[in-house]
């Protein structure tokens, strides 16, 4: 038996304003994204906003359903309108918000595992990491440099038929 251990780093900035214009700039595109959400069941509204390497900047946001599953968050519908409009065009970066109606998401919105998933794998079939900005109401945010770090132990599809 041996005992494994796995961290990474990443780094917090207490406003949006500390980061370089780029980033700063693509979290004011998940604001904006922020409005379409539709999310009358969960009243968490969530916007997303994906930098491509062709300098694209492709919006997503929250869409719920009354059938519950059916909904997609922000992350998966940024990053899925970007494959469909920009296949073959890597990711440089990704950007998330979040508003509710109290403001009680002070810190920042982190990703879900589903949507780790999904930009993982659009991280390694481009080669190309994955910036990934996570942003709060109170103007926190988080920065990671890559996805693989977000989702250790990673499930690949390597072994699937195609
Ligand atoms: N949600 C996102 O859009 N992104 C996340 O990273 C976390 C959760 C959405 C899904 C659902 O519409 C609402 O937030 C509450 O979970």
């Amino acid at each position: 038996m041996e005992e494994r251990k796995i961290s990474f780093q990443y780094r917090v900035y207490d406003k949006s304003s500390e980061m370089n214009s780029e980033d700063n700039n693509l979290i004011m595109e998940a604001k904006e994204a922020v409005k379409s959400s539709y999310s009358p069941y969960s009243h968490f509204a969530v916007g997303a906003a994906v930098r491509l390497a062709n300098g694209k900047l492709i919006r997503g946001s929250n869409q719920e359903n009354g059938a519950y599953p059916s909904g997609l968050c922000a992350e998966r519908v940024a990053l899925f309108a970007a494959g469909a409009q920009y296949p073959g065009i890597a990711i440089e970066s990704i950007a998330i918000t979040v508003k509710t109606e109290n403001n009680i998401h002070q810190l920042p919105v982190v990703p879900c595992g589903a949507c780790r998933q999904v930009m993982l794998e659009y991280e390694n079939i481009h080669k190309n990491n994955i910036k990934v900005i996570m942003h709060g109401e109170g103007d926190m945010v988080y920065a990671i440099d890559n996805v693989r770090s977000l989702l250790p132990l990673e499930f690949k599809a390597d072994h699937l038929k195609k």
